[in-house]
């Protein structure tokens, strides 16, 4: 064989972007120190032919010549139905055939626990589980753990491509778990794993199989400090689905968000809680994060968010303080610290509040991260509840979005997001005055309150 001449490419480990030379700073993410030469050889035909071998017994999903769209017979979409319905959820409505996805998450968050524990508990299906991150014995330690047995599940242990795919020759499972794409090597990339162009590549080869096999590839990928996946965006586009699985280390609960999904909706997420023999699907989320405290506190209150297709009973912490620095500090955990210091300018200006000279700290709890902008009416009552120092009536729960001029806003989904906080026992529910319809109950222990301004809201709290 003769030698290919060595080619090299510029990758930014941030971002990926490719650069023509060496430079200090990526001229597109800005960062500094992260451009890295890597060694990439020529040697794409070769590479394919290889595959093509591999692959031959394993039929074929896409076509090599154009087709009229006319003459595709169109099938029900295939879906596979796992064994963890919150993972189904957040795919779509199960794994598509054919289909790749890329699990993104913190070291140490629960990606492979949860993904072992998918393929212990699917046994109609040959799955095989390749890592190549943690030993045989340690992956068999937390399958112990588990404690459920497969008879059907395969492990491998290795990173070179080259291996894996002769071992998929012979084995021919019908579902396939990466654990982890940093950790993969593709013999046709001389360098490192993990870095930009072996990760590139290592995603294209499982992306081409997926397709042509129309096996489903789960993808594991750790994200880095700055919270982008295997460095940045880059592998983003190459698959199907893109889910996070994100929590804090902190608390039991772990979220699996969906960020991008050709087969389904993006706004899907699954609650899990880490326990000793795994994590368990937390089928009535907003029991759990709703705290039951016999007495009330000043700071806190209640709001309705819609989380994918779930209502979620959130309960929102805030602190104001009288600021000892000049500037006043605005903390915030799980949610957008812009939009906190939005609502507190709304709240100056229109309620007449001074946060200007206050400290203020807000949390969401059980370690959530939302989103969602109905919850804005539950944080400003969280707000002036700790800013008056007088904790809010039990029972009561928030919905409305608040606009700059301090209306309150209608919100999607009102209906729903009402009816479970009356099954959660909610009786005072303040709502947009501006929705559509106004929900009815015929219990009259049950008060739903319309508002149009938060000025009233402070006015209907305190009665002042
Ligand atoms: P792991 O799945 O190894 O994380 P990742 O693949 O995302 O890096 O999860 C590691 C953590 O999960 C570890 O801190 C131990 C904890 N854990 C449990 O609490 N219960 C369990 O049953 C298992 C298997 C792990
Ligand atoms: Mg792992």
């Amino acid at each position: 064989m003769s030698k290919a001449k060595v080619k090299t490419a510029f990758f930014c480990q941030e971002c990926g972007v490719e650069t023509a030379k060496w430079a200090g700073q990526c001229p597109s993410c800005k960062a500094w120190n992260t451009i890295v030469e890597e060694v990439i050889s020529s040697a794409k035909p070769q590479n394919e032919e290889i595959q093509a071998k591999n692959w031959k017994n394993l039929k074929s999903g896409i076509h090599a010549e154009a087709i009229l769209l006319d003459e595709i017979i169109s099938g029900d979409e295939f879906r596979y139905l796992t064994p963890d319905s919150e993972f189904n959820r957040c795919v779509g409505g199960g794994l598509m055939v054919g289909s790749i996805t890329l699990i993104a998450g913190d070291p140490g968050i629960g990606k492979s626990t949860l993904f072992l524990q998918i393929a212990l508990q699917w046994k109609e299906f040959k799955i095989l589980y390749i890592s190549g991150e943690e030993s045989a014995q340690q992956i068999k330690m937390r399958a112990d753990r588990i404690g459920i047995k497969n008879p059907n599940l395969f492990l491998l242990t290795e990173a070179d491509h080259q291996k894996i795919f002769k071992e998929i020759n012979k084995i021919k499972p019908q579902f396939i778990i990466v654990d982890s794409i940093q950790t993969m090597s593709s013999p046709f990339i001389e360098s490192a794993p993990g870095s930009v162009s072996q990760v590139k590549a290592c995603t294209a080869e499982w992306q081409k199989f997926a397709k042509q096999t129309q096996i489903p590839v789960i993808v594991i990928g750790h994200i880095t400090k700055e919270g982008s996946i295997a460095g940045p965006k880059v592998l983003e586009h190459m698959v199907d689905t893109v889910l996070q699985f994100e929590g804090d280390r902190h608390f039991a609960y772990r979220m699996l968000r969906t960020l991008k999904n050709r087969f389904g909706s993006t706004s899907e997420m699954g609650i899990y809680e880490m326990m000793a023999d795994g994590l368990q699907a937390v089928s009535n989320p907003s029991e759990i994060l709703i705290s039951q405290y016999e007495e009330a506190f000043s700071g806190m209150a209640i709001a309705a968010s819609i989380e994918g297709t779930r209502p979620l009973l959130i309960e929102v912490q805030a602190l104001v303080t009288q600021s000892v620095y000049g500037t006043p500090q605005r903390t915030t955990t799980g949610f957008d610290n812009k939009r906190l210091q939005l609502l507190l300018a709304v709240l100056d200006k229109k309620g007449g509040f001074q946060f200007g000279m206050r400290d203020v700290f807000l949390n969401i709890t059980g370690g959530l991260k939302v989103e969602d902008p109905a919850l804005d009416l539950g944080i400003v009552a969280a707000l002036i509840s700790s800013y008056e120092d007088q904790s809010l009536p039990e029972k009561m729960c928030f919905i409305g979005e608040v606009g700059l001029s301090g209306e309150v806003r209608s919100v999607q989904r009102l209906e729903q997001r009402v009816l479970e906080a009356v099954k959660l026992g909610m009786r005072f529910i303040f709502i947009p005055k501006a929705s559509k319809t106004i929900p009815r109950f015929e219990d009259n222990s049950i008060y739903i309150i319309p508002i149009q301004k938060i000025e009233e809201l402070y006015h209907k709290l305190f009665n002042k």
